[in-house]
């Protein structure tokens, strides 16, 4: 079988690792992938970008591909898994009806409602008049989130009134302008990775995402600044427990709308007092999350893929995974999230210890310049990827081969997955 994978960040690049390491995969394509992809799949050019479905579709075809995976959320809220499916192409990735449950938070709030889903209480709001009064009525700190896609930069969280409506104004102030004001989760978060097929769930195994930008969880939200699984302070059965109180239900209440979902719905999840909430559904895998589930991840990637584009996940062996940890540090560019500058030299990936495999680096926004050297070209430029038997160890080697590669101007949180390893992290209640 070959597969096409649409996307070009470390996300993607994990996804092409894992694919190439499944001996059912005969080749990969990747489209547009990255300089880092490209040493282990063909890539592709898109210059319509990952949205222009009828290019995708072509290339699909013109590469033989058996399944297309789909790792960014934007071409899936604009259709591009409907227009390969209707051509009788397999693909991993929901409708675009389905990825409303990431295309809009008021949607998966009322899916959420139907489906009996725990989550916070929220209120929808079109003017400024009902932000104030929400603001109000659930109190600090204060969660207003942008009701469409924003790259992980919609939402903020304040105990800043003033700030909050700020906030609320700019997101109003977009087209379409709604925004969601929501009651405060207090607990640790998880990443959960449910693989669907329309009917069967399958759970990967819980991760934690950083999303701050600095150390101790200072500063503005990114994309996501690091990742660690597993998660040895999670209450057992945590993957089974979200699975039939959360992601069942949403399939169920999907399918029987006449949108059935397919893919990854990834439930970002607050571990509360009150026990799991959900605090969103995105639609895809997670990206930095999935550089270290995948890492962990024995069971070969592609025919697990391929079963839940076919509708056969049902009959798919429980999943094998390796007794190790995994860490991920991202490398981010001079002046990220807010303004990040492009064009600085990568340099000092051969000294990474690579060959090993105890650690790697996948790489996100890296590009070639016209003399044929590695520049970053966006904000989270690479994905440091550490394996160890323990925490410490994992994350002791993600941070060498951190220490070994040079970008000037970048930073990273130097106290991914700390907290974890010291025993520091606690479940309210
Ligand atoms: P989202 O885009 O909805 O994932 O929100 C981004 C981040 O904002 C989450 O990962 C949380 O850290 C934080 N956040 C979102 N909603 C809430 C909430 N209701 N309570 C506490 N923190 C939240
Ligand atoms: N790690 C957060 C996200 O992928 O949205």
């Amino acid at each position: 079988m070959n597969v096409l994978v649409i996307g070009s960040g470390a996300r993607e690049h994990a996804l092409v690792r894992a694919l190439s390491l499944d001996p059912s995969v005969d080749a990969v394509h990747a489209a547009p992938g990255n300089p880092g992809i490209a040493q282990l799949a063909r890539c592709e050019p898109l210059p319509g970008g990952v949205t222009d479905a009828d290019a995708v579709l072509d290339l699909a075809r013109r590469v033989e591909a058996g399944l297309v995976v789909v790792g960014p959320e934007a071409p899936l809220v604009e259709g591009v898994a409907d227009v390969l499916r209707g051509a009788g192409i397999p693909c991993f990735g929901p409708s675009s009806a389905a990825a409303r449950l990431e295309g809009s938070k008021s949607f998966a709030k009322e899916v959420m409602s139907a489906a009996d889903v725990p989550t916070g209480m929220a209120h929808v709001c079109t003017t400024d008049e009902q932000v104030r009064e929400a603001l109000d009525a659930l109190g600090a700190p204060h969660v207003v989130k942008d009701d469409g896609l924003a790259g992980g930069k919609g939402v903020v969280v304040t105990g800043d009134r003033e700030s909050a409506l700020e906030h609320a104004r700019g997101c109003l102030a977009r087209s379409g302008g709604r925004v969601v004001v929501e009651e405060f989760l207090d607990g640790p978060e998880v990443s959960l990775f449910c693989v669907c097929d329309g009917r069967t769930v399958l759970p990967l195994a819980p991760a934690q995402d950083f999303k701050r930008v600095g150390a101790g969880d200072s500063g503005p939200n990114t994309g996501g600044m690091g990742a660690y699984s597993p998660l040895d302070w999670a209450p057992d059965g945590l993957a089974a427990d979200v699975t039939e109180r959360i992601a069942r239900p949403v399939l169920e209440e999907m399918a029987r709308r006449g949108t059935p979902f397919v893919g990854v719905l990834y439930v970002g999840l607050a571990l509360t007092a009150r026990g799991p909430r959900v605090i969103e559904f995105n639609v895809r895998f997670g990206d930095p999350e999935t550089q270290v589930v995948l890492d962990r991840l024995r069971t070969p990637l592609g025919g697990l893929l391929l079963a839940a584009a076919t509708g056969t996940l049902a009959e798919v062996p429980p999943l094998r995974w390796a007794d190790e940890h995994a860490v991920t540090v991202v490398v981010a560019a001079d002046g990220y999230p807010a303004a990040p500058r492009t064009g600085d030299p990568v340099t000092g990936l051969e000294h990474a210890p690579d060959a090993s495999e105890e650690a790697y680096v996948l790489h996100a926004g890296t590009a070639l310049d016209a003399d044929g050297r590695l520049v970053s070209a966006g904000g989270r430029v690479l994905s440091v990827v550490g394996r160890g038997r323990t925490l410490a160890q994992a994350r002791a080697r993600a941070y060498a081969a951190v220490a070994a590669v040079d970008l000037p101007g970048s930073h990273h949180r130097p106290d991914i997955a700390e907290r974890a390893e010291r025993g520091e992290v606690t479940l309210p209640g």
